[in-house]
């Protein structure tokens, strides 16, 4: 059985009201719709935030490279910048990703062909950043002795991605880059492909136990047989309370896919208290699932099927107040189409299932991705070598100060880079952190382990800023006592 998934970062079926901790004032700036010709003068607004609470005199600008989707999302689950922004004197910025959130260059029809999407790409959002940041250096020109207001980029996956690259590819536009959870290596040959979804179980055999593990193994080929057939298909509808009963063999594709789906996120937002980031979860998500899983007695097939559907209220209905579950759910959103059209082109990630995971087998085919690719968009990806013809691949012998850190709970830590590269490309890693934990806002329940890595990015951010500032003018950096 072979499943091609696109695997988005994160899932955005609801967007949380709740949790908004943060605020700023909300900007727009003129934007080249393509930076890379000039035959057009087109331009849309982009946006992004500022909070300037914390800014005085020379200090620094931390610049948040946004991702695959709204900047108030990222903004708000990035406390760490805010945590501090303070000690550094800085100016907070979050930028929004183009294609995505309200920075949309066609307005409504941004989506609806590849005509209008085909300015979607990390090459353009990068210029996106570099432009902006230039904008951001004028209008908050020192008023001393400093030309430019250093920046310091951070981000987190995606956004990870982006803030390692502005450095590589831009180094005379920011100092420096935290890149959190940034999987830059989830490319053709540089990691392999099975690597991912081994995390994933890896993860829930520490966590969870062997026999959460191998419930789930077991499941898919029981799943497979019993929707077989149309009684079998509707059991399993009313069995995990499917809002539309499945009924096609695409549809069986569906609930593999959203079982999938779900597994991955709960490692990745496995945090050691309850968050919102995607949905409403228990704190150490994983193990709460697995719980359920391991005190659920189960004789036959069936049963084990009724173990899963109760441990997936975990994730569905931590709430209480979901009515049904919707396997199409998200699906359909702007945010994800925009990152399944952005897979299709340069963000082409293999990712494969082999029999020592918990995963049904999946091979990795190019092949039968581009067709599925032009199924949806009517474009293929050019050529899987893309991203790395981009942004080097592992040839980083030239880039310097970037951070990348890790929390090895994280499924993407696969294509992360887990040791130091070179004295100044260093890797941290955080051995009991779920995806771009770090980023989060200090924590009574954060561990050891990601107070250390706020701790070095501190300090790391701190070493380029002193380089920039000429001798006479000292960093504006109070203290270097993290916060909690
Ligand atoms: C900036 O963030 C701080 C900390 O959350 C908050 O107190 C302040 O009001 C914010 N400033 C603006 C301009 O929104
Ligand atoms: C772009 O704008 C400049 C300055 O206003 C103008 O001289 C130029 O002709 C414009 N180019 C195009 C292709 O419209
Ligand atoms: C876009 O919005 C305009 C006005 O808001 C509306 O008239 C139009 O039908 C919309 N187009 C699409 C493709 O949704
Ligand atoms: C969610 O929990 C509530 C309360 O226990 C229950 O009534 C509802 O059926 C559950 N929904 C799903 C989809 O399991
Ligand atoms: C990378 O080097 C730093 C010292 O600069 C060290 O603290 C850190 O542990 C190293 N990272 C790894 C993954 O070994
Ligand atoms: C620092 O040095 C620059 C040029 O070397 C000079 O213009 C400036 O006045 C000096 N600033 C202070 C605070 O001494």
């Amino acid at each position: 059985m072979k499943i091609i998934v696109f695997l988005c970062f994160q899932l955005f079926s609801v967007i949380l009201a709740e949790n908004v901790k943060y605020s700023f004032e909300t900007k727009y700036i003129d934007m080249p719709l393509d930076h890379f010709s000039f035959t057009s003068n087109k331009t849309f607004k982009l946006k992004y935030l500022v909070n300037d609470t914390f800014h005085v005199d020379n200090g620094p600008i931390f610049f948040y490279t946004g991702n695959e989707g709204s900047i108030e999302m990222f903004a708000q689950n990035t406390g760490f910048m805010f945590d501090i922004a303070p000690q550094f004197n800085a100016l907070l910025v979050f930028a929004e990703h183009r294609y995505y959130g309200s920075s949309l260059p066609f307005g409504n029809l941004s989506y609806t062909s590849p005509k209008y999407l085909g300015y979607l790409s990390s090459t353009q959002a990068l210029a996106d950043y570099v432009y902006l940041i230039n904008d951001l250096q004028h209008n908050y020109a020192s008023n001393r002795h400093l030309k430019k207001l250093p920046v310091v980029a951070f981000g987190g996956s995606y956004g990870g991605m982006l803030s390692a690259w502005l450095r590589i590819k831009y180094p005379g536009s920011i100092v420096g880059a935290i890149a959190s959870s940034a999987p830059i290596w989830q490319f053709k040959d540089l990691t392999p492909c099975e690597n991912f979804y081994r995390v994933v179980t890896n993860v829930f055999e520490a966590l969870g136990g062997k026999k959460c593990s191998e419930t789930i193994r077991n499941s898919w080929s029981i799943i497979r047989a019993l929707a077989a057939n149309d009684a079998g298909k509707t059991q399993i509808s009313k069995l995990w309370n499917l809002c539309t009963a499945i009924k096609t063999s695409d549809d069986i594709d569906k609930i593999v896919n959203w079982l999938l789906n779900i597994y991955i996120n709960l490692a990745m937002v496995n945090y050691p208290y309850p968050t919102s980031f995607l949905v409403p979860l228990p704190a150490n998500p994983v193990r709460e699932f697995c719980g359920k899983i391991n005190s659920f007695e189960y004789k036959d097939n069936i049963g084990l099927l009724k173990a899963i559907g109760e441990a997936l209220t975990v994730y569905t209905n931590y709430t209480k107040t979901a009515k049904c579950n919707d396997i199409g759910g998200s699906m359909g959103a702007i945010g994800i189409q925009g990152w399944y059209f952005q897979a299709c082109t340069e963000m082409i990630m293999p990712l494969c299932s082999n029999d020592l995971d918990m995963f049904e087998h999946a091979e990795w085919d190019f092949k039968k991705y581009s067709d599925d690719c032009f199924k949806q968009f009517g474009i293929r990806p050019r050529d899987e070598n893309v991203p790395i013809l981009e942004y080097g691949g592992k040839e980083l012998g030239s880039a310097s100060n970037i951070v990348f850190s890790n929390g090895l709970l994280d499924p993407w830590s696969s294509g992360g880079v887990l040791s130091n590269v070179s004295k100044k490309l260093v890797a941290v890693i955080i051995p009991d952190g779920a995806h771009h934990f770090d980023l989060r806002a200090a924590n009574d329940l954060d561990t050891e382990s990601v107070k250390l890595a706020r701790l070095f990015h501190v300090q790391e951010i701190k070493k380029w800023l002193d380089k920039y500032y000429p001798n006479n003018l000292s960093v504006p950096t109070v203290t270097l006592k993290q916060k909690n």
